[in-house]
C-alpha cells in the first residue's frame, strides 16, 4: 500500500515522478503529492484524490528541480486530507520524506521531539518519523568515514523505530543524493543513464530503466545520479546485484482496452501458456519446476501440505487443496494467512509449507511464511512478482510469469495460481499412485486449457447483457461445489469488491442452512452446475431456490440439460477435465462482476477503500 518515487538526474524530476505515481496508483489513491529541491528549498505540491488531482496541483507550483519524491497514499494514520498526504517535511526545513508503512511507537517518538521544539501539522506517523530524522540530522549524525552525515542520520533514526517502512529521503544541504531504506515495504532502484530512480514497483521506473537493484530488508541505500551504494542498518556495506527487468512498459499499458481488468480478463489464454511453458516433463506425463529447491526424495516424504495466502490467493489455494487431495491423496490444509500468524496451530512433522501471493508483498502471508519458517518449516511460494520479499525469503518456489498485473482485481494472477497449483497437484501425484496414463491425460488437459478459456471468453457479450439485467441488485449468492466453491467465494470477492454489492460465496448445499433466508425475487443466486456425479444434487438445490422466487443465473457445462424455465440466464462453458474446470469456470464471474460494475459506473481498476498488494496489517 502506498507507492512511491524518487528520481535524482538531469531532467525535470517532477513531471517523471508524476509518470511513476500514475503507474503506482493501484497501491493507494486517498492522496498524492511530490517534492522537489530548487531554489535551495524543497517545493511541495500535495493534494486528496487521484494522482491526476496532483497533476493539477503540481501544474501550479512550477516545479524544475531535477531530483524529488513523490507518493501516493492509502491512508492508515490520519484521515484523507492534504496535510496528511506525504511528502512530508521537517518543521526545521530540512529533511522532506515519503513512507509506506506503519511506525508504531511515533507517539513516543513524537513526545520525545515535541519539547525540543519539533512542530507537527498533520496527523501522520510519517511526520513525526521525517522530524526524528531532522533531529539526528541537526543534533547527533556524526559522518563516519566514507559516509554521510545525511546517510548516518537517516540509520540513527532507523534504530529508534519500531513498525514497517520503505522511505525516500532528501536532506536540505545534501542536493542531488537520496537516501531510501526498507523494512517491510518493498522498495526497487533504477539505474539509469545518467539518472537513479526509486519506486515500490519496477512498474513505475521500467520506461527510465531496466537495470534493478531489490533493496533487502534492513538495507539503507545512498543514490546520487551518477551512482549508489547499499549498506545495512549495521553500517557492513553490501554487494548489490543488478537485474534486469524482462518486461517492458508496454506490458504495463492497456493498450485499446477501457479497463486494466478487462485488459487482464483477455489476456488469461496467454497468462496461462507463459505460465506453463517449459513445465512439463520430456515424456509428457508430469509437471516439472525450477526453482522449488527440494529434491524428488524429499517431496516423497512429505505427509502433509499447509497452503497460506490472502484474498483471492487463498481461493486459489482451496482449489490446490481440492486437487491435491483428488489426484495425489495427500492431505492438505489451507488457512487465511491472517490468522495462521496469530493462531499457534499445531503442524504435523514432514508438512511441506506453501504461500501464495501475486504482489508477494502482502504483509500477513510474509507473516505467516516467516512464522512457519521460525518453526523450521520449508516454505514455497506461489508468486508472480519477481525479486518481491516473499519470493526472496521462501525456500523455493514457482513464478506464475504473467507479467504486470495492475487492476486492484486480480484475475490473471488467480487462474494462473490455479494453473500451477493444479501443475503441483500432477506433480505430487505422479510421484506416489497417478498413473502415467492418467498423467499424460491431465497434463495433455493442461495444455489445452489456454484454448477452453479462450471459448469461455467468447461469453462475453451474453454475459454483458446479463449483468445490464443485474446490475440493479443490492445482494447476490455464488454457490458451487468441490473445487468450484471457492470458485463461488472468487465470484463473491469479484464481484463486491468492483460493484459494491453485497455477495456470498457458499457451498451450493450448505445455502439451506442459513444463507436460504436471504433468498428472495431481490436476491439472485450464481449457481455452478457442471456435469458430473453430483449435477442432480447441484439442480435440487437451484429448484430450492426457484421455489422462493429468487433468479437464477446458471453456469453449466455443454453436456449439462436443466429442467425447463429452471434457469433465468445460463452461461454454457466447455466441458473439461477436473484440473481444469476452476480456471475455464472462474471466466464466466470474471466478466459478470466486471460488467456488472461497468454498468453501476465503478472505478473498476480502483475500488474503493483498496489497494492491490496490503503491506499494512
Ligand atoms: O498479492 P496477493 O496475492 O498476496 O494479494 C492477496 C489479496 O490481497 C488479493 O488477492 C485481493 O483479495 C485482491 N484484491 C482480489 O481481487
Amino acid at each position: 500500500m502506498c507507492g512511491i518515487v524518487g528520481y535524482v538526474g538531469k531532467q525535470k524530476a517532477a513531471p517523471l515522478i508524476i509518470e511513476g505515481l500514475k503507474r503506482l496508483e493501484y497501491r493507494g489513491y486517498d492522496s498524492a503529492g511530490v517534492a522537489v529541491f530548487q531554489g535551495g528549498k524543497f517545493e511541495v505540491a500535495k493534494k486528496i484524490g487521484r494522482v491526476a488531482n496532483l497533476e493539477i496541483e503540481a501544474s501550479h507550483h512550477r516545479l524544475t528541480g531535477t531530483f524529488g519524491i513523490g507518493h501516493t497514499r492509502w491512508a492508515t494514520h490520519g484521515g484523507v486530507t492534504d496535510a496528511n498526504a506525504h511528502p512530508h517535511v521537517s518543521s526545521d526545513g530540512t529533511i522532506a520524506l515519503i513512507h509506506n508503512g506503519v511506525i508504531e511507537n511515533y507517539g513516543k517518538i513524537k513526545n520525545f521531539l515535541l519539547p525540543k521544539g519539533y512542530t507537527f501539522k498533520s496527523e501522520t506517523d510519517t511526520e513525526v518519523l521525517c522530524n526524528l530524522i531532522a533531529y539526528h540530522y541537526a543534533k547527533e549524525a556524526v559522518a563516519r568515514e566514507g559516509e554521510s552525515r545525511f546517510v548516518e542520520s537517516v540509520r540513527k533514526t532507523l534504530h529508534h523505530v519500531e513498525g514497517t517502512y520503505g522511505i525516500v529521503v532528501m536532506a536540505l544541504d545534501a542536493p542531488g543524493e537520496l537516501v531510501t531504506a526498507r523494512k517491510g515495504s518493498p522498495l526497487i532502484l533504477g539505474l539509469g543513464d545518467g539518472e537513479s530512480l526509486v519506486a515500490s514497483d519496477v512498474s513505475a521506473i521500467v520506461s527510465r530503466t531496466q537495470s534493478v537493484v531489490y533493496l533487502k530488508d534492513g538495507e539503507i541505500a545512498h543514490l546520487t545520479a551518477s551512482n549508489f551504494a547499499i549498506t545495512t542498518l549495521g553500517s557492513d556495506s553490501v554487494e548489490p546485484v543488478v537485474d534486469k527487468v524482462t518486461w517492458s512498459i508496454t506490458d504495463a499499458e492497456m493498450g485499446d482496452h477501457s479497463h486494466f481488468m478487462e485488459k487482464e480478463i483477455f489476456e488469461q489464454p496467454t497468462a496461462l501458456e507463459n505460465a506453463m511453458r517449459g513445465r512439463f516433463s520430456a515424456d509428457g506425463s508430469t509437471a516439472q519446476f525450477g526453482g522449488l529447491n527440494i529434491s524428488a526424495g524429499e517431496f516423497r516424504g512429505i505427509e502433509r501440505f499447509m497452503f497460506c495466502a490472502c484474498g483471492t490467493a487463498l481461493h486459489a489455494c482451496m482449489v490446490t487443496e481440492h486437487l491435491i487431495e483428488e489426484f495425489a491423496r495427500i492431505p492438505v490444509e489451507c488457512d487465511y494467512a491472517s490468522e495462521f500468524r496469530y493462531r499457534n496451530s499445531p503442524l504435523f512433522r514432514n508438512t511441506l509449507f506453501f504461500v501464495m501471493s501475486q504482489s508477494g508483498e502482502t504483509i500477513d502471508t510474509l507473516a505467516a511464511m516467516r512464522e512457519a519458517k521460525r518453526k523450521g518449516y520449508k516454505v514455497l511460494a506461489v508468486n508472480n512478482v519477481v525479486g518481491s520479499t516473499i519470493a526472496r525469503e521462501a525456500d523455493g518456489g514457482i513464478y506464475q510469469h504473467v507479467g504486470p498485473e495492475v487492476g486492484v482485481a486480480s484475475t490473471k494472477a488467480f487462474t494462473s495460481q490455479l494453473l500451477i497449483g493444479a501443475m503441483l497437484a500432477l506433480y505430487i501425484g505422479r510421484m506416489r499412485d497417478l498413473s502415467f496414463g492418467a498423467g499424460v491425460r491431465y497434463v495433455e488437459a493442461l495444455k489445452g486449457a489456454p484454448d477452453l478459456v479462450r471459448k469461455a471468453l467468447l461469453q462475453a457479450d451474453h454475459i454483458k447483457a446479463i449483468a445490464k439485467r443485474y446490475a440493479h441488485y443490492t445482494d447476490m449468492l455464488f454457490l458451487g461445489r468441490l473445487s468450484l466453491f471457492p470458485i463461488a467465494l472468487e465470484g463473491a470477492l469479484k464481484l463486491k469488491e468492483i460493484s459494491y454489492i453485497h455477495a456470498e460465496g457458499y457451498p451450493a448445499a450448505e445455502m439451506k442452512h442459513g444463507p436460504i433466508a436471504l433468498v428472495s425475487e431481490k436476491c439472485p443466486s450464481v449457481f455452478f452446475a457442471p456435469s458430473g456425479e453430483i449435477v442432480n444434487k447441484i439442480i435440487s438445490s437451484m429448484q430450492e431456490i426457484k421455489a422462493r422466487k429468487g433468479p437464477i443465473i446458471a453456469i453449466i457445462t455443454e453436456r449439462v440439460e436443466l429442467p425447463a424455465g429452471l434457469a433465468d440466464e445460463t452461461i454454457v462453458i466447455p466441458e473439461c477435465h477436473e484440473a481444469v474446470l476452476p480456471i475455464v469456470a472462474s471466466i464466466p464471474v470474471q466478466l459478470l462482476s466486471y460488467y456488472i460494475a461497468v454498468e453501476r459506473g465503478c472505478d473498476v481498476d480502483k475500488p474503493r477503500n483498496l489497494a492491490k498488494s496490503v503491506t499494512v496489517e
